[in-house]
């Protein structure tokens, strides 16, 4: 496995890699502070792909003023290792300056998508996330990029991306991948503090409950689902909701609360974010048509 810091160097090992016959590249972006979640990434983009990327590179242009850059989680070498033992190729690790020597005049927006969830409480987020991932996709020309379905809304901003833009690229989304005991693994996790970390289980708690609530029959329209996350999540002192929605997926349009589940002929995704104490976590589950 190879460790690549620069995009000079990065781009000759992949056409050395193209030219010698490996086959379709496949691109895992990630912020590092690699887990489990990061890992079937991985594992998907080796099925799939001859050769394997993954770049770690805490973006600043998609933090907002006063949130988490400066503090985000870090550990280099044990993310070189995870990635090492995940049969991956290349690791590319830009810092800031090689990915932007100067501050970027052009950013790629997605409209209206960007605008609600995560993009209403954070302005700005989802044009660093595009511009980001369009400079690692023109850098590294993959055939396959892998994201995870944790943040949802963030593959439903890169596929329109992509197909608006008529990239050359195809995007698979990957599962959520949990804790035992139902937390989304993330590498914010680690902000927790005991006691948040136990009620974090809200989360997770509430979707569940909410989808076996569909399946028996007990919640008919997305108002009785809406209802039932925020009582699951206020059970919980600690817990400061953010958002509980529902929304067609990957369109991202709201649903009505009089909307019957059993009516809709597209998936439904209800999405959470939830605070606590200074740390945000989200989490969503997918309802799919009968
Ligand atoms: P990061 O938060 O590091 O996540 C990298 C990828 O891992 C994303 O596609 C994310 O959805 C996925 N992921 C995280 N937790 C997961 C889990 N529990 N199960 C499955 N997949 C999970 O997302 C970003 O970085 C950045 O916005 C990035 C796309 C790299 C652009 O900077």
């Amino acid at each position: 496995m190879k460790v690549i810091r620069t995009i000079a160097e990065l781009r000759s090992e992949i056409q050395d890699r193209q030219q010698s016959g490996y086959g379709p590249v496949g691109l895992v972006p990630t912020m590092g502070y690699l887990h489990e979640g990061h890992a079937s990434l991985m594992r998907k983009a080796r099925e799939m792909s001859g050769t394997v990327v993954i770049s770690i590179f805490v973006n600043p242009i998609q933090f907002g003023p006063g949130e988490d850059f400066e503090t985000y989680p870090r550990d280099e070498a044990r993310d070189v290792a995870l990635a090492e033992s995940q049969g991956v190729d290349v690791v590319f690790i830009p810092a800031v300056q090689e990915m932007y020597p100067q501050p970027t005049k052009t950013k790629i927006s997605v409209a209206e998508i960007t605008s609600l969830l995560c993009g209403a409480s954070r302005p700005g987020h989802f044009d660093g996330v595009t511009t980001v991932v369009s400079k690692l996709f023109n850098i590294i020309k993959p055939d396959y990029a892998f994201f995870g379905m944790k943040d949802a809304q963030q593959v439903a901003v890169i596929e329109q991306m992509v197909r608006d833009l008529n990239m050359d690229v195809t995007i698979v989304p990957c599962p959520i991948i949990r804790e035992a005991d139902g937390l989304a693994l993330s590498s914010r996790n680690v902000y927790l503090k005991p006691e948040e970390r136990e009620q974090a289980l809200v989360l997770s708690g509430s979707l569940r409950t909410a989808q076996e609530a569909i399946q028996q029959g007990q919640a008919a329209t997305a108002g009785e689902i809406r209802a039932h996350l925020r009582e699951y999540i206020s059970r919980s002192p600690l817990a400061d909701i953010e958002y509980a929605e529902l929304l067609t997926f990957p369109e991202l349009v709201p649903v009505e609360d009089s909307y019957r589940m059993v009516d809709g002929d597209s998936p439904v995704i209800m999405a959470l974010a939830v605070r606590f104490g200074r740390t945000r976590l989200i989490d969503n589950a997918l309802i799919q048509p009968k």
